[in-house]
């Protein structure tokens, strides 16, 4: 596997954890349970710098290339390119509901829930369209004859918070992860969920 198709399956693996963690979030607040909110807000943060500013970015520059070099991908590459825009929407409107709540602004509860779990939902079946299909056909033509360039180096993929050295705003977020989960979560299974 090239590093780069190797470093956006490693975000997968990550995004699956953040994305198992928010849903904790929402089946605590469905239960009425008391919830940390800023472990929410510091989630959904790094949902929106990394994935929705770094991660579909270099996939959509990846997916093009793809898309040129197999036609038999055009429309889930189209598909991808569209949800990539979604998951932004929808990640900012669940974003700003937790930052309300955590302000004490008056939030519907059944909004709020209803909201994070179409996001976390939308998600998880996105990156399986990847992993499961544009993946496996990038890895095949990478490691074929005349090898396709994806046009990103794995390098430029800088995450935050599982990357070398954590930066400090999510510090908290990632004392929160192995105290929850433990140091499994350290060294992930290969697979998504
Ligand atoms: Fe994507
Ligand atoms: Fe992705």
């Amino acid at each position: 596997m090239s590093d780069l198709i190797s470093k956006i399956h490693q975000d997968h693996i990550n995004m699956a954890r953040i994305l198992k963690l928010i849903s904790s979030e929402i089946d605590a607040l469905v239960a009425e349970e008391p919830r940390d909110l800023e472990v929410l807000d510091d989630a959904m943060r790094y949902m929106i710098n990394y994935a929705d500013k770094l991660h579909h970015p270099k996939e959509d520059i990846m997916f093009r290339r793809l898309q040129e070099a197999a036609p038999e991908t055009r429309e889930l590459v189209d598909e991808i390119f569209n949800e990539h825009q979604d998951i932004t929407t929808k990640g900012s409107e669940f974003h700003e509901l937790v930052l309300a709540v955590e302000y004490g602004d008056f939030v519907l509860r059944k909004d709020i829930i209803a909201k994070g779990k179409d996001y976390v939902q939308t998600l998880y079946s996105h990156m399986r369209k990847e992993e499961e299909n544009l993946l496996r056909t990038a890895q095949k033509l990478t490691e074929s004859g005349g090898g396709l360039d994806l046009g990103v180096e794995a390098s430029e993929l800088i995450d935050p918070l599982f990357g070398e050295g954590i930066r400090k705003e999510y510090q908290n977020l990632y004392e929160h992860i192995l105290n929850q989960y433990g140091d499994d979560w350290r060294h992930p299974a290969h697979r998504l969920v």
